[in-house]
């Protein structure tokens, strides 16, 4: 019988103890896939003092340490604290310093101390747990210096022996501050300060960087993004770098917890429903969550549900610059998110202006998103970017259809209508009226060919978004590297 496979994942946020974006939801979900697909999982996560204390509680003291990080070898003290939930092992990062405020991120000045000490303090657990995994899989810039640490300081430790994956996210974001502060956090041999690891420019260094160096393996979360990052226009500066390394890396697209995410037993609709009951039971959804927002009760208009953080990747500009024109008097447009404060007064003014006909919830909401996804007919994501995006998925299995830009993992996901075929309504460029186009192609195919429109809601809701496929996938990226 195969050996069963020791994975630890170690990032920066994870459902439901702290979450900002899908970062989170992959945390929790695809380590809850790989317990059901004979791997021991331990998480490793930072206990945040933003994490409900509801969990806090159900904690297990498991130890501590002190540890040293800095040039000048400060020490710092270590804390373990477990929690067991489904087969998978939580294991926090115990500092008071870190790990105190923020929400969970603070600053870069602040975050980049922050994060080496936990990338540090990640191996560090694990040899004092005395539990050395077969693979580190590593999430995004906040754990992108583990494998440095691995293979520096950690080489001759039990956690040495381990394999990393880095996945990237999000390259937006890449953890970069001056030479002499990462120097001085990390504590990091100076020869690694070079142009083909952690040198960014002249005065900066990148963890990022860094980690996609030292990484045995680097994916990012869907296909499209993998080629994406590696031109000019996504690479976000590290297209070279990632061009260099592409030998190993690969894109496998994100699934969606099928239990956290599910219309037939989801406890915050109004009513649940399958494929079957979909086309009846969405309307109910719909006008409780009209009557949740104070917008016009009425079941036979159209409604464009948006969740999201609201920052420039996600192009709202391009709703910004189409917004009266998506209106008219049988669509509404329900907003969820927070960010940006240009985005935040854009819609909250067109809440003002279209009252009735449009709800700007400036929040960030678990509750009420759920009740969006059921009870939208339609989804806005436009982005400008977007690595692989969770909320096409969410969409599609509440029976929503997606409108998308044909990048990253939206490209990879939603495929266009067309007539028997299709999850959603699809552009190309990055440009509004196209944006328009693709929203008057849903509303023409809503309103004048209902019967079109209703095969494809049950089309999606039977669409397999979960977890399944996706991790064989790394199970088979995890065996490669054992071997
Ligand atoms: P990103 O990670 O870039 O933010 P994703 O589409 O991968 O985008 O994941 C976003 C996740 O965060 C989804 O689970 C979505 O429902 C959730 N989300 C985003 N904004 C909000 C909000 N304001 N309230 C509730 N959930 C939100
Ligand atoms: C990032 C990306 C998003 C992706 C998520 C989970 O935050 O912006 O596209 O779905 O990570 O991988």
């Amino acid at each position: 019988m195969a050996k069963k496979r020791k994975i630890a994942f170690v990032g920066s946020e994870c459902y439901p103890f702290v979450k900002t974006g899908g970062l989170g939801d992959v945390m929790y979900a695809l380590p809850r896939a790989l317990v059901g697909e004979d791997c021991e999982v331990r998480v490793i996560l930072p206990l945040y003092a933003c994490i409900p204390q509801k969990y806090k509680e159900k904690m297990e003291f498991k130890g501590s340490f002190m540890m040293d990080l800095t040039l000048e070898g400060r020490t710092f003290f270590v804390g373990i604290m477990e929690l067991q939930m489904d087969g998978v092992i939580y294991d926090f990062v115990e500092n008071k310093e870190f790990f105190d405020w923020g929400n969970p991120y603070t600053g870069l000045w602040e975050d980049i101390p922050k994060y080496c000490y936990f990338s540090k303090a990640s191996l560090a657990i694990l040899n004092y747990l005395e539990w050395a995994p077969d693979i580190i899989h590593c999430h995004d810039w906040q754990a992108a210096l583990v494998p440095l640490y691995k293979r520096t300081k950690f080489w001759d430790t039990p956690v040495g022996a381990a394999k990393t994956v880095l996945t990237i996210h999000n390259l937006r974001f890449q953890g970069i501050c001056s030479i002499p502060h990462m120097k001085y956090w990390t504590g990091l041999r100076d020869d690694l300060f070079n142009y083909s690891v952690l040198k960014w420019n002249e005065q900066e260094a990148n963890m990022f960087k860094g980690g996609i160096a030292f990484a045995d393996r680097i994916t990012t979360v869907s296909e499209t993004y993998a080629q994406e990052i590696q031109t000019y226009a996504y690479g976000e500066g590290l297209d070279s770098h990632l061009r260099y390394h592409s030998p190993r890396l690969s894109g496998i697209v994100n699934g969606i917890d099928v239990g956290q995410w599910d219309p037939a037993a989801d406890q915050l609709l109004a009513a649940q429903y399958d494929a079957e009951t979909a086309v009846a039971n969405k309307k109910i959804n719909k006008t409780a969550l009209q009557e949740r927002l104070g917008l016009d009760q009425d079941e036979n208009k159209m409604v464009l549900g948006l969740v999201s953080r609201l920052t420039d990747q996600k192009g709202l500009d391009l709703v910004d610059a189409i917004f009266p024109q998506i209106l008219d008097s049988n669509t509404q447009v329900v907003v969820l998110g927070t960010g940006d404060p240009r985005y935040e007064n854009a819609f909250r003014y067109y809440e003002g202006e279209y009252k009735g006909s449009v709800c700007a919830y400036i929040s960030y909401d678990e509750k009420l998103a759920h009740l969006i996804y059921a009870g939208s007919d339609a989804f806005l994501v436009p982005s400008l970017f977007e690595p692989c995006g969770l909320t096409q998925l969410i969409a599609m299995r509440y029976g929503t259809a997606p409108i998308v830009r044909e990048t990253g993992g939206l490209k990879d996901t939603v495929l266009p209508f067309s007539g028997d075929e299709g999850n959603g309504f699809t552009f190309d460029q990055y440009n509004a009226s196209l944006l328009l186009g693709a929203v008057n192609d849903a509303k023409n195919v809503y309103f004048t060919n209902r019967g079109a429109w209703d095969e494809m809601v049950k089309r999606n809701m039977r669409k397999d978004v979960s977890w399944v496929s996706s991790a064989d996938k790394y199970l088979a990226l995890y065996d490669e590297l054992m071997q």
